[in-house]
């Protein structure tokens, strides 16, 4: 198991200023500092929240589960009490979603033989020449009569 940090609720309220914000949520001690600027509700609420528990607001707003990743890459430690599975804690394959690579594969089975693209090309000719040259059969018969 990873080996974490452990801190007290005393330890953590001494962080609780704009350049340095800590918090905990359920049981993790987070470091928010960079992340306050980025905080899609802004960072007054994380502020008003620093250096304290704040489990039960971050539940309240109903955080997404993109938000709750997130909590992992701005942990520091655990608070003392709590423990958390090595898969659980700072881990490339839990912090935030990498992009992924759109998929795109192209058809290259077009092994047509040359004679199709041939007939393909002389049918048509032929249709249409048949049927000028019987326009114009036709027509000279018309005309002799
Ligand atoms: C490190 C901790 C936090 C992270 C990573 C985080 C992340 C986020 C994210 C990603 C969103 C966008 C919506 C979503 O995906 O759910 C959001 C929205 C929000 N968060 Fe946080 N948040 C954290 C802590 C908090 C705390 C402690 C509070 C309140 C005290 C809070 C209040 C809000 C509010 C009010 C919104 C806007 C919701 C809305 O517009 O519907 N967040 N947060």
């Amino acid at each position: 198991m990873a080996y974490q940090r452990v801190f007290t609720l005393s330890e953590v309220a001494q962080h609780k200023s704009k350049n340095d914000c800590w918090f905990v949520i359920n049981g993790r001690v987070l470091n928010v500092t960079k992340f306050l600027e980025l905080h899609p509700g802004g960072e007054e609420v994380l502020i008003e929240s620093a250096g304290k528990d704040a489990t039960k607001e971050f539940e309240n707003i109903g955080h997404s589960n993109a938000a709750k990743k997130l909590l992992i890459k701005y942990q520091v430690g655990v608070l003392g009490g709590y423990a958390f599975e090595e898969t659980e804690t700072k881990d490339d394959s839990i912090r935030e979603p990498r992009k992924k690579e759109m998929e795109a594969f192209v058809i290259k089975n077009d092994k047509r033989p040359t004679y199709t693209a041939i007939l393909e090309f002389f049918v048509p000719l032929l249709v249409a020449g048949s049927f000028f040259a019987y326009r114009l059969v036709t027509r000279t018969e018309q005309m002799l009569y």
